[in-house]
């Protein structure tokens, strides 16, 4: 019985084994994908239906690939070979593919002695190539020489090492990317070999501690650009390679996250800042770079102002005069603005300890408190997004704004801001469709607030005491005339109950209305469906309230 027992257990171990090492291929019009990704193989196996046009043999313990292992493939024009812990290939291992257009090796143990010089001579259609993550210690030159046609790499970034003449042959590379990537220095003369390429996309996150201003030059056609994730050196030092591709038109610029690895601020000075405006750029992201000053003027000076479209400067310490705040309207093209989520940095730095440099960035800076002044701000006059949430201001009254320029901005996050009290008027914000107050203490409310934002569609108030706010609008002032709100989340508020009038503006427009984290009620949008208050009220009370105690 026992012995039977032990049979019957191994021929499904068996049977377990043989399904697992089958791989699945599907047929949609001339697509013949053949899936054979993580089934173990340790060689490739010889049932994959010649038809296939792409194969995935990724997440397998292939080590060697030897001559012909495709041969009777060829119509494979997409090959993944990823994670296949492969070491060594043989020349003529490619041989066959002859409609290959896209190879992935990446992640195994590739060196430079694992491809033999003339692997991929019958692949000439070749044009996506993935080499990252492999054991490189140099460049296979003499392998890219052959590679004339292809558009996209991505290779190991080595240091100390000179890019050669195979580099030089890629003429129709338009993407490179290095991963990962050790080079710790670029210098006016790095990318010489890349001066005839007509480049677009160039990923950079590497360990850079010197750059020369020159370097970037070659790259005349960049489009976009990722210099992100190079912990060991500033901000304010990496914007000089901005010099190299002055006067050009650039689509985007990366520069997240540098500067991490040691605890220390940046600042950028007008002069370092401006650089930004050397190019003709459209998207600079600026996030996470520990910046906590940037000095007025620096876009006073940027000689392309008018090209930029968007900044982001979210999640550094930034603090500062407001000049750079009004400086902002000078970018005419500007149309998303991202300053949210400024930390208080801890850190030992060399900064000036004026006080007038130690202020905050701060859009409610100045005499609020007393007598509640209208502050005027000038706006980019195209602008449409501002995300200026969880700047780490001080606790506040909110201040009137009166924004002018602000006519085509349909998204205001405000959120995070701790306003002592809602009672103040945002003016000019007429086509707000967004706006997000969450976290002030609206338990004093003005209930004209938001009333001249006719065009508003959600309306964000998490953790706002509007339950107090709120308590004697029985006529329902906060939200009247506000026809087209759709979606309200007033989630974290303590409600109990409404009052009997706070919705009737939206019983044709409403779609959500979120009460807490955990609960969301769907109302259907139907010009037919009279929004049933009671309903809510009822859902709020049985479902939501539970749910928050
Ligand atoms: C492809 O496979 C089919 C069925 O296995 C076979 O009949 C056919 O001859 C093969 N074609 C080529 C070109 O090898
Ligand atoms: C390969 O593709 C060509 C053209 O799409 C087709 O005529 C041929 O039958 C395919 N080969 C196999 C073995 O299916
Ligand atoms: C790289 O390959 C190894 C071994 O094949 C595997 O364990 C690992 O998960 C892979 N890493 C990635 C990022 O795919
Ligand atoms: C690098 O190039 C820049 C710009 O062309 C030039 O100003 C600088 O002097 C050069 N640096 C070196 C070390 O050659
Ligand atoms: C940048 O783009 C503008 C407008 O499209 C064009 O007139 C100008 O020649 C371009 N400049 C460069 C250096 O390509
Ligand atoms: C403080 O900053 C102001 C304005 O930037 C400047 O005029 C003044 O000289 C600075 N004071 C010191 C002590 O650095
Ligand atoms: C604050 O108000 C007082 C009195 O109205 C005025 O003298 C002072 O200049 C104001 N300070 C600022 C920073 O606007
Ligand atoms: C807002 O500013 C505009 C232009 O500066 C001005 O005409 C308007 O009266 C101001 N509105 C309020 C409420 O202060
Ligand atoms: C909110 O404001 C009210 C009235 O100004 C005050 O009594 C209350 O303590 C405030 N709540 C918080 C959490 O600050």
């Amino acid at each position: 019985m026992k012995v039977l027992r032990i049979v019957y257990v191994a021929s499904l171990l068996l049977i377990d084994k043989c399904l697992s090492s089958k791989c699945t291929t599907t047929r949609t019009g001339n697509d013949v994908s053949t899936d054979c990704h993580g089934r173990g193989f340790r060689y490739v196996p010889r049932n994959i239906p010649n038809d296939t046009t792409c194969l995935d043999l990724s997440d397998n313990e292939l080590s060697i690939i030897f001559n012909f292992a495709f041969s009777r493939l060829k119509n494979v024009s997409s090959l993944k070979l990823s994670s296949a812990q492969i070491s060594v290939i043989e020349s003529k291992a490619f041989s066959g593919l002859v409609k290959l257009t896209s190879l992935d090796l990446c992640n195994n143990t590739l060196d430079i002695h694992s491809l033999p010089e003339n692997v991929f001579d019958s692949s000439s259609f070749l044009r996506i190539l993935d080499l990252s993550k492999n054991n490189f210690r140099y460049y296979p030159e003499k392998v890219l020489e052959k590679l004339t046609n292809l558009e996209r790499l991505s290779i190991n970034g080595i240091d100390d090492q000179t890019f050669g003449n195979g580099f030089r042959s890629l003429r129709k590379l338009t993407y490179l990317n290095f991963d990962p990537c050790m080079i710790t220095r670029i210098d006016n003369n790095t990318f010489d070999v890349f001066k005839n390429i007509q480049l677009k996309e160039l990923s950079f996150q590497c360990k850079i501690r010197y750059v020369e201003p020159g370097a970037l030059i070659p790259f005349q056609s960049i489009e976009s650009l990722d210099i992100s994730n190079n912990f060991y050196v500033r901000l304010s030092y990496l914007l000089q390679l901005l010099n190299g591709l002055m006067d050009r038109n650039v689509t985007s610029i990366n520069f997240y996250n540098n500067f991490r690895t040691v605890p220390a601020a940046d600042v950028l000075l007008a002069s370092q800042f401006a650089m930004i405006g050397a190019v003709c750029l459209k998207e600079i992201d600026l996030t996470r770079n520990r910046i906590i000053s940037i000095q007025s003027g620096g876009i006073s000076l940027m000689k392309h102002k008018n090209c930029l479209e968007k900044l982001i400067l979210k999640e550094n310490s930034i603090w500062g005069d407001r000049s750079i705040v009004i400086e902002i309207a000078k970018l005419v093209n500007l149309r998303w603005l991202d300053i949210s989520n400024q930390a208080t940095l801890h850190v030992k730095t060399k900064v000036n300890k004026n006080k007038t440099c130690l202020r905050r960035l701060d859009m409610t800076d100045t005499n609020y408190s007393s007598d509640r002044l209208t502050i005027a701000f000038q706006l980019p006059r195209n602008l449409q997004y501002i995300d200026v949430s969880y700047l780490g201001v001080r606790s506040s009254g909110l201040v009137n704004l009166n924004f002018t320029n602000a006519g085509k901005v349909d998204f205001f996050n405000l959120a995070g801001n701790k306003f002592k009290d809602c009672l103040e008027h945002f003016y000019g914000l007429s086509r707000l469709q967004t706006l997000d107050i969450s976290d002030s203490n609206c338990s004093e409310l003005d209930l004209k607030m938001i009333s001249f934002m006719p065009y508003l569609k959600t309306l964000i108030s998490r953790r706002t005491h509007l339950n107090v706010g709120l308590q004697n609008d029985v006529n329902g002032e906060f939200l009247k005339q506000l026809f087209g709100l759709k979606h309200i989340d007033f989630s974290d508020n303590g409600f109990f109950t409404f009052n009997q009038n706070m919705f009737v503006s939206q019983y044709r427009s409403l779609i959500s209305f979120d009460l807490s984290k955990k609960q969301i009620f769907q109302i259907p949008n139907s010009n037919q469906q009279i929004f049933n208050f009671d309903e809510i009220k009822s859902r709020a009370k049985s479902e939501c309230f539970s749910a928050e105690i």
